[in-house]
């Protein structure tokens, strides 16, 4: 779909790599254009016209990304500077002030380095402790497993809605509703989910949702935090400057902006927010409906044909999610992905940040394919040939 939408893909290159970043269509860099060629000026500080277009512009990425979503209000919806910024914002700005020793957050050894290590530095500093769900035998986060982790300590469940490496969909709804039931609260890491399916934080219920701009055809150096408005606002800001104080005097006497300003000290990613704007109206225009609907047929005809290869082990087959991770008997997973480079077949190789989950795996790296609306079955039959290649072995040696 939309393949002419990118300049990149006019290389010839098979791009298989966008669970790590996406590639970006020309629509992107028209935003970034215009901005910077026409109305580039501050947000929120001037009174002259271009840095009120400025403003209005900032503030519309705000509104669609609400409507993406499905948020409340708009004010829900924070800037950062990517997934990772999100997590960390909402661990040691809210979780931090509200947790006490003993108390148990649920994770998983399949999630990001981005949802461990804020977890790690709290446990440290305040004696919570970290649960893992287990995970079944296809490495997937069942409902079940969940909720058998879950005890009277358990405060918070921290886990990605997709993994980054298995895939996997989490039953987010209804881990969500028990999790309620309990007084319970849950981080959702969108980072795979939101650029992939439809994700609606009221009809899930997710208190805080997380994801990243990049990947999903717009700039690096955006990203999101959703919270509901009532946590929000008992959330504490990491970041002190100007855009987000009301006043302040030598005594120290301060007074910090509402939601969402408080969060948004000093000049923000103008640009790149407002691109970004452009790039989810894209994806909209496109439907997630059908993107995701267009990953699952190519992941089914990946692993048909992937299939065909000798020694090839498959460790995500049933996951219903683009992402293939897979490795080929005896051969270390980046020596293959320097090899599929050599046919201009992008993937990526190695323990793609979650560092943990090799103790479930059992192997700790791999390579990883992972598709998006504008990849084809063609592409994925270039891979396949690559792989077939009889010499594969003694080529890599
Ligand atoms: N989190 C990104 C990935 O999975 C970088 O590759």
């Amino acid at each position: 779909m939309n393949r002419e939408d990118f300049p990149m893909l006019k290389e010839n290159i098979v791009y298989f790599d966008n669970a790590a970043t996406t590639l970006k269509p020309n629509v992107m860099l028209d935003y970034l254009k215009e901005y910077y060629y026409k109305y580039c000026s501050n947000a929120h500080r001037g009174d002259y016209d271009i840095s009120l277009k400025t403003d209005e512009m900032y503030e519309n990425t705000r509104n669609i990304v609400k409507e993406f979503i499905n948020a409340n209000d708009s004010k829900e919806i924070i800037f950062t500077s990517g997934c990772t910024d999100s997590l960390n914002r909402v661990i040691f700005g809210y979780f931090k002030y509200i947790l006490k020793q003993g108390d148990e957050v649920i994770i998983t050894k399949s999630e990001h380095a981005s949802n461990i290590l804020p977890w790690f530095e709290l446990k440290e500093k305040m004696g919570i402790n970290i649960k893992y769900a287990k995970l079944n035998s296809n490495y997937e986060l069942t409902f079940e497993n969940l909720k058998d982790s879950i005890t009277e300590k358990t405060k918070v469940i921290s886990i990605a809605h997709i993994t980054n490496v298995v895939g996997d969909i989490r039953p987010i709804k209804q881990i969500i509703k028990y999790a309620h039931e309990r007084g319970i609260l849950v981080i959702v890491d969108g980072a795979q989910s939101v650029p992939h399916i439809k994700v609606d934080v009221k009809d899930l219920d997710i208190d805080f949702l997380a994801f990243s701009a990049h990947k999903m055809c717009g700039p690096t150096g955006v990203g999101v935090l959703y919270g509901k408005e009532e946590l929000l606002n008992n959330m504490k800001p990491l970041l002190f400057g100007g855009g987000m104080n009301a006043s302040f005097d030598n005594e120290g006497v301060r007074i910090y902006k509402d939601l969402p300003y408080t969060f948004e000290a000093g000049t923000p990613n103008i640009a790149d927010v407002i691109a970004f704007g452009g790039i989810v109206k894209y994806i909209e225009q496109i439907g997630i409906e059908n993107i995701s609907k267009y990953e699952k047929e190519l992941k089914k005809y990946a692993i048909s044909r992937l299939k065909e290869v000798k020694d090839i082990i498959i460790y995500n087959e049933e996951s219903e999610n683009g992402i293939i991770s897979f490795n080929i008997k005896d051969v270390f997973s980046q020596d293959l992905a320097i090899y599929l480079n050599k046919y201009k077949i992008c993937v990526r190789a190695g323990n793609h940040c979650a560092k943990i989950l090799k103790d479930e795996l059992g192997v700790k790296n791999t390579c990883r394919a992972s598709f998006y609306f504008y990849n084809t079955k063609e592409e994925i039959d270039i891979l396949v040939n690559a792989l077939k290649n009889p010499n594969l072995k003694s080529e890599i040696i």
